[in-house]
């Protein structure tokens, strides 16, 4: 399972990265704007150069076909490492399709359901982003969107990879996991959770106070 970290603030990209276990990017407009980011595609650039490997998901902001091509390929041709990000809307899904015969990646963001899940993968989306954290909150459970969607896709071997989204705390991350979730991104506050539990450090106190026990005799 790859993790990517959902994020446009750069201490928090360089961090994730130095622990080592990084495997991409994602952003969004929100993102961007909590950011306080103006030039967005300045932005994009740094992001790709500070994790060298791995896709960073550029979104773009219009609406209509023939701005989302526009939009995408410039996304695309500031680095390799771009995937541009598309909403899941009829449009969308028409550009999708374009994208994939112009050998552009991919992430169709905004998934809710099964079905549009579906439409993304048979345009050619390289990556499906269902939210399942927003699921949660509206009384929906997330999970089983997660699940149902690595169903449909194992029966007819359909090679789009599920990028769980939307993650909030780390059950999400273990249940998006035993689901076979291909990527999941998760705020920094999610990936440092996982590093966490009380047992660890209690351990870890002990063989450290035993250590010094024995040695200063
Ligand atoms: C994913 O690509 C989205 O940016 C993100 O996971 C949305 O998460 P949120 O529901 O916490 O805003």
């Amino acid at each position: 399972m790859r993790f990517f970290i959902d994020t446009a603030n750069m201490a928090e990209i360089r961090e994730a990265m130095e622990m080592g276990i990084l495997d991409g990017v994602t952003t969004n407009p929100s993102l961007m704007a909590k950011e306080g980011i103006k030039n967005v595609e300045e932005h994009y650039i740094a992001i790709c150069k500070a994790i060298g490997s791995g896709d960073v998901s550029a979104e773009v902001i219009a609406t209509d076909y023939a701005g989302m091509i526009q939009e995408g390929r410039a996304l695309a041709h500031l680095h390799p490492h771009i995937t541009v990000k598309v909403p899941m809307i009829k449009e969308g899904i028409k550009a999708i399709r374009t994208f994939t015969e112009e050998g552009i990646r991919t992430n169709c963001t905004l998934i809710f359901s099964p079905a549009q899940a579906l439409l993304a993968a048979k345009a050619g989306a390289t990556y499906v982003s269902p939210f399942l954290g927003r699921l949660d909150d509206v009384g929906h459970n997330g999970m089983q969107l997660i699940g149902s969607i690595r169903q449909i896709f194992n029966v007819y071997g359909i090679k789009t990879q599920i990028l769980a989204a939307s993650i909030r705390h780390t059950l999400h991350l273990i249940q998006c996991a035993e689901m076979g979730a291909d990527v999941a991104t998760m705020p920094f506050k999610v990936i440092e959770g996982l590093f966490k539990h009380p047992l660890t450090d209690k351990g870890l106190e002990q063989f450290l106070a035993d250590y010094q026990k024995n040695n200063s005799l």
